[in-house]
């Protein structure tokens, strides 16, 4: 078990040029999962949760002029559609940032100020290929024929122009240093060991500000540069704690998820920014995997996009978490696809865990069980405690699930419905110890689900419910 008394997670703040995806959706459940799991550990007030939109750059910018709207309204309405998918997904977020917050603006001009006063930024000129996809500079390995390897639709620009730069190669190695020495971590392992290979391969200065640019937070010595949206977009995971006095004593970050596309921006210049600055490294970096959709990349041009918003209409909530985060290792690359979705929630859910109930419910109904009302076990089973603190929530469901299904062959087993008084509700308070055990483990992933065992079983006369998961 950890000794930590409060808990800060972070998602990626999400660019506002398109509407939330499944990407998205992924990492923003997991965040939420450990969240949950972490405010059940210590509570509510010791956990602070992060999510929000990256709302600046070239990329927002363009998006904008091409939707016809001004870049401030264009992104009220994207960031509004965030707000309500997240909602529709049950995430719970204790703060929504924004990067357009003009306190935000703030706190990344006294940042930057600190790190100039340094003697840690100068000017020089860049010239290089611009991927706006990516909102950077590419190296020679990430062009392919010409392309961004990540966004192969998009057009690269040649540019050269006038640009701050941050002493990057000078800070590297001490954040290397740092990495090694444990003052932060990042995993899983694999990923750890590729950013370190990186890391020691010679690392360049970057350039921290854009000349062309006028849609971002201006660089406070010079005006006529805005803020590299990178830079901007990082230091909203501190400026977060800083608008709030109550707010401060979570700072550093404990946890910052993203996946791995985005891992060397939090592995190595977010540290390296906050050394410059003076400010405490966060304590892990979690990069998780990339998914592909039928095997291919999710794409509007291949048309295997899938919306969040159409899952959780079709499958509801809950079960859309489930199916996401059991698809695939967390960590690993991996495959989704709606055929599969399907077989899995008729599987695990409307003939595995909510049929479950519907028997066990139906039998103690007959035998007018009284369902205890506060005996809902607490604490979370020791395997799933463990999953959840090395942060592998596929493995806390399949721990959970097997619970369900060892209670399904208990019952197949002892056929209750044969049993009859004294024999029959010593058979059914197992069962219902059993649900107990699903729901508190449950309530991180599925809190619908959760709160519904708990509603049925501990609360009262037992009744049979509604079906809580129907077949498709
Ligand atoms: N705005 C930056 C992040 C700044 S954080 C200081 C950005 N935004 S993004 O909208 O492109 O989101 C990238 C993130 O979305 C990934 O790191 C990951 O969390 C999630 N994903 C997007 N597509 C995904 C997959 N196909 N698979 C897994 N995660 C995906 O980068």
């Amino acid at each position: 078990m950890s000794d930590r008394k409060q808990f800060y997670v972070t998602t990626p703040i999400y660019y506002v040029n398109e509407r939330p995806h499944l990407g998205h959706a992924y990492t923003t459940v997991a965040a939420d999962a450990f969240a949950r799991y972490w405010r059940k550990v210590l509570g509510d007030e010791n956990v602070f949760f992060l999510t929000g939109t990256d709302e600046h750059g070239a990329k927002v910018a363009a998006a904008a002029e091409k939707a016809g709207r001004a870049p401030q309204q264009f992104t009220d309405e994207v960031a509004a559609q965030y707000v309500e998918t997240w909602q529709l997904l049950n995430i719970s977020y204790d703060t929504f940032f924004r990067t357009t917050d003009p306190r935000h603006r703030k706190v990344v001009q006294d940042l930057l100020q600190k790190i100039y006063d340094a003697g840690l930024i100068y000017k020089g000129t860049y010239k290089g290929t611009y991927c706006i996809g990516c909102e950077k500079y590419l190296s020679p390995e990430e062009i392919v024929d010409g392309h961004c390897v990540l966004h192969p639709t998009t057009q690269l620009v040649e540019q050269e122009e006038e640009n701050y730069f941050f002493k990057l190669s000078e800070l590297a190695p001490r954040v290397l240093d740092a990495l090694e020495r444990g003052e932060y971590r990042v995993i899983p392992e694999g990923r750890r060991a590729e950013i370190v290979g990186k890391m020691q391969s010679g690392i360049e200065d970057i350039s921290i500000s854009r000349q062309g640019v006028t849609w971002g937070i201006p660089v406070p010595w010079d005006e006529s540069h805005t803020t590299y949206v990178w830079v901007d977009a990082l230091i909203n995971y501190y400026s977060a704690t800083q608008f709030e006095d109550s707010l401060n004593r979570f700072w550093p970050a404990d946890l910052h998820i993203m996946a791995k596309d985005i891992l060397w921006f939090h592995a190595l210049i977010w540290e390296a920014l906050l050394m410059a600055a003076g400010l405490p490294l966060p304590e892990t970096v979690l990069a998780h995997g990339f998914f592909t959709v039928d095997g291919q990349k999710m794409s509007k041009s291949i048309g295997n996009v899938i919306d969040p918003v159409q899952m959780v209409e079709e499958y509801g909530a809950d079960s859309f978490r489930y199916l996401l985060l059991t698809a695939f290792a967390f960590g690993n690359d991996g495959d989704l696809s709606l055929a599969r979705f399907r077989e899995k929630y008729n599987a695990d859910l409307a003939n595995g865990i909510g049929n479950l109930v519907s028997r066990v419910a139906n039998l103690a109904e007959k035998a007018e069980l009284e369902g205890s009302a506060g005996s809902m076990p607490q604490a979370f089973s020791p395997d799933v405690a463990s999953a959840m603190e090395s942060f592998k929530p596929d493995e806390a469901l399949r721990a959970i699930w097997e619970i369900v299904a060892e209670l399904d062959r208990s019952i197949h087993d002892e056929e209750p419905w044969k049993l009859r008084g004294e024999e029959l509700r010593e058979a059914l308070s197992r069962y219902i110890v059993k649900l107990g055990e699903v729901a508190v483990n449950v309530g991180p992933f599925m809190p619908a689900l959760s709160q519904a065992i708990e509603a049925v079983f501990f609360s009262g006369p037992i009744r049979k419910p509604d079906p809580l998961f129907l077949r498709k």
